[in-house]
């Protein structure tokens, strides 16, 4: 993008894409051959590397990050409209085989004809998004990873219009790579719901990806956050900026809620759903937002609407973030202001046992893949 790239000097000819890659033809790459168990994911080092088509550039992959889509994908755990059972991925239908990997963080190591030559060499950011339009607020329609090859491979080739610079961001690859899809869906989330200082907010799920984003960038907004959390993970919510957590697990859950927002709930970011509508709901404060993005609880539910039009509550769904939330979340990592948390870290040819540490879900912060 354009950002704090020099301006070109005009268009450059054509660069010869394996000049720049000392001629390889094969890479490593974990494919997803279908939906289903661990055994449909396949590391191969025999993968051709992708070429950069028109308006693409060709980004050597430094680090990738893992989430839940990932695993979802993977299973085809989204269900359909209507059907809620069938095998999926988010947007419908996946195009096997598929690389998979949404978080990508590399260095552009050529470029189509018509994209600056100045971006070769480049440390930068992918933002994994497909639009819906031009449009900086465009609703995102598909994920890198998902609905075109992603970073869980040496090379991802990636439209020039989605790299963001970051050769000026204190950050490591690792941590540029732990952003997009979590901080972004956080950015979204907090955006869609309008989350500012002074509020009171809830966030389930808040040791996970997105959660522990929304703890850092409501927090960094000067919202009161409160985090939902399981086993021992308080402290280190509270190191990320919560002032209160409460555990999920707790018998007394009400009674610690209420200690910690004894005036109730402004907003309640929410990747849980389930059965915490029903037991969250009655925190809330009139005319308070629930902004969901996830449904690791259970994604249907029952809602008493009385409990909605009655106290003027909305419901906002979220999915991902615009170009605008993730250009200001490109500038938070460019100026080094947000240091997301690393928790492990895996070779690609070990993508299967980072995907079990992350399904144990006893980590905090990102787990990061290195070709
Ligand atoms: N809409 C979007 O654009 C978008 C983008 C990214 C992710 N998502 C969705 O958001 C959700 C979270 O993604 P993620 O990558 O952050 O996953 P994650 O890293 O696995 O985090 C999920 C967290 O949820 C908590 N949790 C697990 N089971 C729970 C339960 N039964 N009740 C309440 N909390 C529970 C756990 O945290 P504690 O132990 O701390 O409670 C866990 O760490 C997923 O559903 C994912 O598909 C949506």
């Amino acid at each position: 993008m354009k950002d704090s790239l020099p301006p070109a000097e005009g268009l450059v000819g054509c660069r010869r894409q394996n000049e720049r890659m000392g001629n390889d033809q094969f890479m490593t790459a974990a494919v997803l051959r279908r939906h289903g168990g661990p055994d449909a994911l396949e590391v191969r080092d025999d993968w051709p590397v992708p070429q950069a088509g028109p308006g693409q550039v060709l980004v050597r992959v430094s680090a990738a990050a893992m989430n839940n889509t990932d695993i979802w994908t993977r299973e085809g755990a989204y269900g359909l409209p209507g059907l809620p059972e069938a095998k999926a991925g988010w947007r419908g239908p996946v195009d096997f085989p598929r690389v998979q990997g949404g978080d990508i963080a590399g260095t552009v190591s050529a470029v189509a004809a018509d994209v600056a030559e100045a971006w070769t060499g480049r440390r930068v950011l992918v933002d994994p998004a497909f639009y819906a339009d031009e449009r900086e607020d465009a609703d995102p329609v598909g994920l890198l990873g998902s609905e075109a090859d992603g970073g869980f491979a040496t090379y991802v080739a990636v439209e020039a219009a989605r790299v963001h610079d970051m050769s000026t961001s204190p950050l490591s690859d690792e941590e540029l790579a732990s952003l997009p899809v979590a901080y972004g869906t956080a950015m979204g989330m907090l955006e869609r719901a309008r989350i500012t200082g002074d509020e009171t907010v809830l966030v389930t799920g808040a040791s996970g990806g997105v959660g522990l984003a929304l703890v850092q960038l409501a927090a960094a907004r000067g919202a009161r956050v409160v985090a939902m959390t399981s086993g021992s993970k308080a402290e280190a919510l509270r190191e990320a900026g919560a002032a209160a957590t409460v555990s999920r697990e707790a018998t007394e859950f009400r009674r610690q809620l209420d200690a910690a927002a004894p005036d109730g709930l402004d907003a309640v970011a929410d990747v849980a759903g389930g059965p915490w509508i029903e037991r969250l709901m009655p925190a809330l404060r009139d005319g308070a937002r629930w902004v969901i993005a996830g449904a690791v609880a259970g994604p249907v539910v029952p809602l008493d609407l009385r409990r909605l039009y009655l106290h003027n509550l909305s419901l906002i769904g979220s999915s991902m973030h615009t170009r605008a939330h993730f250009a200001q979340l490109a500038e938070l990592a460019r100026t080094g202001a947000l240091r997301p948390s690393i928790a492990a870290r895996y070779h690609l040819n070990d993508i299967h046992a980072a995907q079990d540490e992350f399904r144990r879900g006893a980590h905090v912060g990102k787990i990061v893949i290195t070709p």
